[in-house]
C-alpha cells in the first residue's frame, strides 16, 4: 500500500498562528528574561521562526531526547542524549516542541528540567495531538489541536524525510 500525504495546514496558518503565539508570549514573558529549551531535533524549524517574532531578551538552549518503548509500554522510557548547558537555576524555562503524541516525552522532560531548580517551567508545543495521549502534561501555549494522524514538514520528520517541507502534511495509505 503506497503512502500519500494530504497538506493539513498550510504555511500561511502556520506563519499566522506562530505570529499569535509570539503575541502571547510578548505579553506573558515582556520582563522575564527567559531561556527557550528546543527539543532536537523536530522543534528547530518552529523554534527559528517563533524566536523572531518575540519582542524581548531570550537565551536559547537545546535538548536532544531518546524513546524506547516496548509493546506492553510504548515509548514511556525517555533519555536524555543531549542536556541543556545553560544554568536554568532560577531562570524561567519556556519548553519548544514540534508535537505532543503519548506526552511520555515532555512529562519526563518537565520533570528533568524542574531538578535544575528553574522558576517556572512552561511548555510552548507547534501541535497538541490528542488521540493517543497517555499521560497528561499541561500544555501552556499550543499551535494547532488535531485529533490523530501522522503529521510531517515544518521540522516533523517520517525516518529523518519530509523535515524541511514548508507545510505540515498527514500521511495517508491509499
Ligand atoms: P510522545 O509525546 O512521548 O509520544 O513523543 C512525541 C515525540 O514523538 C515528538 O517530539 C516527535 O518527535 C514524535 N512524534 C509524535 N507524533 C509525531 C508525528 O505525527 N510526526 C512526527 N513525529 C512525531
Ligand atoms: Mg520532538
Amino acid at each position: 500500500m503506497a503512502t500519500q500525504k494530504r497538506c493539513l495546514i498550510s504555511r500561511e496558518d502556520i506563519s499566522r498562528r506562530v505570529k499569535e503565539l509570539a503575541g502571547d508570549l510578548n505579553r506573558d514573558y515582556q520582563d522575564c528574561d527567559p531561556v527557550l529549551v528546543g527539543v532536537l531535533k523536530g522543534a528547530f524549524i518552529f523554534l527559528a521562526d517563533l524566536v523572531r517574532e518575540l519582542r524581548f531578551p531570550v537565551e536559547i538552549d537545546f535538548v536532544r531526547l531518546a524513546s524506547y518503548g516496548d509493546s506492553t509500554s510504548p515509548a514511556s522510557e525517555v533519555q536524555i542524549t543531549k542536556d541543556v548547558e545553560l544554568n536554568l537555576e532560577g531562570r524561567d524555562v519556556l519548553i519548544v516542541e514540534d508535537i505532543v503524541d503519548l506526552g511520555h516525552t515532555l512529562h519526563f522532560l518537565k520533570q528533568h528540567l524542574t531538578m535544575h531548580h528553574p522558576r517556572s517551567v512552561k511548555i510552548c508545543t507547534l501541535v497538541d495531538k490528542r488521540e493517543r495521549r497517555q499521560v497528561e502534561v499541561p500544555l501552556d501555549y499550543v499551535g494547532f489541536v488535531v485529533e490523530k494522524g501522522f503529521l510531517v514538514g515544518y521540522g516533523l520528520d517520517c525516518g529523518e524525510k519530509m523535515r524541511t517541507l514548508p507545510e505540515i502534511y498527514t500521511l495517508e495509505k491509499d
